[in-house]
């Protein structure tokens, strides 16, 4: 089962989930502005399962996790931009909405075992590069507050239910099936659609942000690797790239017709600029 499963990481792990054979629920409540989008699991419709519903539903969720060995938790308010400005659905659906989606689990699938994706976001500003897992968690926003909450939430159902968990820290997510109405959510996701538009790219700042940037394929592989290699053994994983790069490479790719206009803004978001990550395998 995949909550968020129609959004744009969810709908992708779908599709290779499918492909391999397995049976498949997706549960999404196709929440407008954000990512998901019936026709993401298009290649793959007639082979899943589809339950437009909430995470919130209890009554919903006690009959969905049923059965369902592995339960992939995407579901969730997923920008920081969005998080700034309206903090409730953060606390609503990420932190509220997995206690209820663990709860459901406790008692009607005690046996599954469960993923969450959580962000990079939850380290914040840090100190010394790389980045691991020992790092101390300082988040900044109230997204990624909300998804160390969640984590956390995550693990009490391992420690005190014995719930079989992992918790999985993505970075910067690019690739096929991201939602690209707005610029709120992936950085190169909306380059890519001004790209295909042939817009101007702006680059706040000097552009030389270091970010960790990941193809969606190499993150659904990542995502069933180490559920295989680490399921139940709790705790949280960074899933990162080996190397960092900063932004204005990105997005100073040229089509083979037109170089992309490019321009500088002089707004540097705080958050953006205090960012860094570091070299590391893949976790
Ligand atoms: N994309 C990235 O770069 C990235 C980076 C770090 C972490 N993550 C995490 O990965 C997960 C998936 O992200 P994504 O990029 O695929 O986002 P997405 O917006 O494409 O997918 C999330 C899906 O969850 C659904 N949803 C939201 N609230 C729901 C609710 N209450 N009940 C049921 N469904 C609900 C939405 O309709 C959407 O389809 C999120 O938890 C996000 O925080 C993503």
């Amino acid at each position: 089962m995949i909550t968020g499963g129609l959004g744009f990481i969810g709908s992708n792990l779908a599709i290779r989930l499918a492909e391999l054979g397995a049976d498949v629920t997706v549960v999404d409540v196709l929440w407008p502005e954000h990512g998901g989008n019936i026709f993401n699991i298009e290649p793959v419709k007639e082979r899943v399962r589809i339950n437009i519903c909430d995470i919130r539903d209890k009554y919903a969720m006690d009959v969905l996790v049923q059965d369902k060995d592995y339960i992939f938790h995407l579901a969730g308010q997923c920008s920081h931009v969005l998080g700034q400005a309206d903090p409730y659905p953060d606390i609503d659906i990420n932190i509220h909405g997995t206690a209820v989606l663990l709860e459901s689990a406790k008692i009607k699938a005690p046996d599954a075992t469960i993923v969450f994706t959580s962000t990079r976001g939850v380290y914040g500003s840090v100190a010394k590069l790389p980045v691991d897992e020992n790092a101390v968690t300082n988040p900044k926003g109230l997204y990624e507050l909300s998804n160390l909450t969640a984590e956390r939430i995550v693990n009490f159902y391992g420690y005190n239910h014995g719930l079989k968990v992992i918790n999985l820290r993505l970075s910067n997510i690019y690739g096929e099936r991201s939602q690209m109405i707005h610029d709120k959510f992936g950085v190169v996701n909306w380059f890519i659609r001004l790209a295909m538009e042939d817009k101007a790219i702006k680059v706040f700042g000097d552009g030389k942000i270091l970010r960790d940037f990941l193809y969606v394929g190499d993150c659904v592989d990542a995502l069933l690797k180490e559920t295989l290699d680490l399921m139940g053994i709790g705790g949280s994983r960074f899933m990162k790239t080996q190397d960092e790069r900063s932004v204005l490479p990105v997005a100073n790719v040229p089509t083979p017709a037109t170089p992309r206009p490019l321009e500088e803004t002089e707004r540097v978001a705080e958050t953006v600029t205090q960012e860094r990550t570091g070299r590391g395998g893949i976790r």
